[in-house]
């Protein structure tokens, strides 16, 4: 890493049995342009470990600052959504309805029901659902070291994701997983200042899965955005937009019901 870091330090302890960073959940993809071609996902990486098997690995409840899984303020547990779809076929099936992200969103501080998520988690931490488009701002910008997470579920019949790290109308990093492009699922990052969208930066591997929960966990490093899903490294962006202290929101649109969306430092 050239900042000398990486989640794969944070996690492994001292004892980083990963110095080259890859292969593993959170090293550096092999050079060229932003994927593993040919790369089957999950768990076929060349020389990729299953997941929580990579030596040394800490649990993840252990990275540091962040709550176990399940354990996040407002978060249900895998598979725990109504309406649900079980693992769909591609393209996306079309679900006659999805009480999800259409069920009344509480309002600020109103608990959203008898035995869901309360109004608000521990620190103010809005727990979900959140609406959709979600849009989070950071006052001081991003900095090496800050790790956002956002949690929620695919909706059964989507079409897009998007995150979109913005300054001002800028869009630092869009990350976009395309479920139907002419009938594959890509995942298309790219920039766009002045109104204008940079060369685009593909990615055939595609985590996610219609009707199904995900984590997303961006991590900013001093060179470039580094992307997981469901707790395996996907994909670095390298930084287009070069002062991250004027990157000041996150916008979360698309085919999703939100459950969180955090930031923290590790
Ligand atoms: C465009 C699309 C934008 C953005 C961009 C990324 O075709 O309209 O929303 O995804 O590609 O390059």
């Amino acid at each position: 890493m050239a900042d000398g870091f990486s989640l794969n330090d944070a996690i492994c302890g001292s004892g980083n049995p990963n110095p080259q960073g890859w292969p593993g959940p959170w090293g550096n993809p092999p050079a060229g342009a932003g994927g593993y071609p040919g790369a089957a996902y999950p768990g076929t990486y060349p020389g990729q470990a299953p997941p929580a098997a990579y030596p040394g690995q800490a649990p993840p409840a252990a990275y540091p600052g962040q709550a176990p899984p399940g354990a996040y303020p407002g978060q249900a547990p895998p598979g725990a959504y109504p309406g649900q779809a079980p693992p769909g076929a591609y393209p996306c099936p079309t679900a006659p309805a999805y009480p999800g992200p259409n069920a009344p969103v509480p309002g600020p501080g109103q608990p959203s029901g008898p035995t869901a998520y309360p109004g608000a988690g521990p620190a103010g931490v809005p727990a979900g659902p959140l609406t959709v488009p979600h849009e989070m701002a950071f006052p001081g910008g991003v900095m090496p070291r800050m790790l956002i997470t956002i949690m929620g579920t695919i909706k059964p019949d989507a079409n897009k994701l998007v995150l979109d790290f913005k300054r001002g109308n800028d869009v630092a990093f869009h990350f976009n997983p395309r479920f139907n492009e002419n009938n594959r699922r890509v995942i298309v990052c790219n920039s766009n200042l002045n109104n204008n969208w940079g060369p685009e930066e593909r990615q055939m591997i595609f985590p996610f899965e219609c009707g199904k929960p995900f984590k997303i966990q961006v991590l900013v490093e001093s060179d470039h955005f580094k992307v997981a899903v469901n707790d395996a490294h996907l994909l670095q962006y390298n930084h287009r937009m070069k002062n991250l202290r004027e990157i000041n929101a996150l916008a979360v649109s698309g085919d999703v019901s939100l459950t969180s969306v955090t930031h923290t430092m590790i």
